[in-house]
């Protein structure tokens, strides 16, 4: 496979290296940030601040069930209220499927618009970034996957996030997926970060309960991987430790009292921070994997990503001990003046207790162990071109943690591959949290 060789290529000329001077140059790129308005009404104040902008017409991008519960209704009303045309194109559906975007950019053209809002969680988002970028530059989406393809920058992009977790309001990025080849893609350009976004608690009260847990690992997930990757800055590292705190604090909160319009509004601002850190810092091998495990089964992606956090952070525990003890009392989880082993290893604990007291599952229902060898290798090369990971993973590494979540009782696979699937999982779970250190760590 094309791929395999490159990716053997890729890992014997040494891309760390590559990464790392991929680094200094994301350290240095300037990446706007948008208007935040916070708090109770957010959604209204921004559709009244984005009617004084003058614009032709305003395309509302979001998705069924949020246009059928009525939340549009206090940006609708106060763009009305302001004299500003607007349409709505509610039809995103999860992991914005490339045929919805081309949908939604000829919705855009058609109804004549200038300006995008985009109202959903983070399929919604992305879909609407790359609605804004394409519609520019009169290209479709699948021209644009990769850094800086677009020559104009978007038409002028607003977001009302009504989940907490994907900080999509916030990034550089843009995920969608292409249904056909089970594959995402990812646009990225420093100009589709929105403008303004209204981060309204209000929105996000009538959360379903597993929705709230995915998306409130995701944004845990996005700080943590920012703050132990080599590409790392103080203001990242401010931002994803400022993250954790409340996540730690609020997401149980947020999950048994949905109605606690505070504890909303500090994880919207969480997962915001979370944003702001991993559009710098990047992301690591647990967003490698779950991007797999998305495409592959349609998991959800927080689900994905909170399923094997507690198997990466294992994975890279030796090469960032001292980094999981300052996570570890920012997460409240350890005392001052305890050995850094001892703190990281209740870092450990504390995600594991997190993610079961949220009801996040210890294994991933889908999971087959005939797809684990591909999955991995797509994960790894995920990692090895793209994050500034902690620790390497080789593709032995990857099928071992994809092996411990698989669930108990898979569906009736032949004998011989069930009973070796079996040993191999006992063989991970006598296995030690790490082997020797690849990178002389920066914190460990
Ligand atoms: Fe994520």
């Amino acid at each position: 496979m094309l791929s395999n060789l490159i990716g053997d290529r890729a890992r014997a000329v040494g891309l760390p290296a590559v990464k790392r001077a991929a680094g200094v140059v994301t350290r240095l790129l300037p990446i706007p940030q948008p208007t935040l308005l916070v708090g109770p009404g957010a959604s209204a104040r921004l559709g009244q601040a984005v009617a004084g902008f003058g614009h032709r017409r305003v395309l509302i991008v979001t998705d069924e069930v949020i246009a059928r519960l009525g939340l549009l209704a206090p940006l609708a009303d106060a763009l009305a209220a302001g004299g500003t045309p607007f349409s709505i194109f509610d039809r995103v559906a999860p992991d914005a499927p490339i045929p919805v975007v081309e949908q939604g950019i000829d919705f855009f053209a058609r109804e004549d618009c200038d300006a995008v809002v985009a109202f959903g969680g983070g399929s919604v988002i992305d879909a609407a970034k790359v609605i804004a970028l394409a519609a520019a530059n009169g290209r479709q989406p699948r021209s644009l996957v990769g850094y800086f393809r677009g020559l104009h920058g978007p038409a002028p992009l607003y977001a009302v996030p009504t989940t907490a977790g994907t900080g999509s309001e916030v990034t550089v990025a843009a995920v969608i997926s292409d249904p056909v080849n089970e594959r995402k893609l990812v646009i990225a350009d420093t100009r589709i970060v929105p403008k303004m976004a209204a981060l309204d608690p209000l929105l996000m009260t009538g959360l379903p309960k597993p929705v709230t847990a995915a998306t409130g690992m995701d944004a845990l997930t996005h700080a943590v991987e920012a703050y132990l990757g080599y590409w790392n800055t103080a203001f990242s590292d401010r931002m994803a430790l400022s993250a954790v705190s409340m996540i730690f604090e609020n997401l149980p909160i947020a999950y048994n009292d949905g109605a606690n319009v505070a504890a909303r509004e500090k994880m919207a601002l969480a997962s915001t921070y979370a944003g702001l850190a991993f559009t710098r810092a990047n992301v690591g091998n647990v967003h490698a994997i779950a991007h797999q495990l998305g495409a592959k089964y349609h998991t959800p992606h927080g689900l994905a990503n909170a399923i094997m956090l507690p198997q990466v952070l294992r994975f890279s525990a030796p090469e960032v001990t001292g980094r999981l003890a300052t996570l570890a009392l920012r997460a409240r989880a350890g005392n001052e003046g305890e050995p850094e082993a001892v703190l990281a290893e209740r870092f450990l604990a504390a995600v594991d207790a997190l993610a079961a007291s949220v009801g996040i599952p210890k294994t991933l229902e889908a999971l087959r162990e005939r797809d684990i060898p591909a999955l991995a290798e797509a994960a790894c090369w995920e990692a090895d071109t793209g994050y500034p990971v902690p620790r390497r993973m080789s593709q032995e590494d990857c099928e071992a943690m994809l092996r411990a979540v698989l669930p108990e009782e898979a569906p009736a696979q032949p004998a011989g591959p069930t009973r070796k699937a079996a040993k191999r999982r006992a063989a991970v779970k006598k296995r030690p949290s790490g082997k020797a250190a690849g990178r002389g760590g920066k914190a460990g």
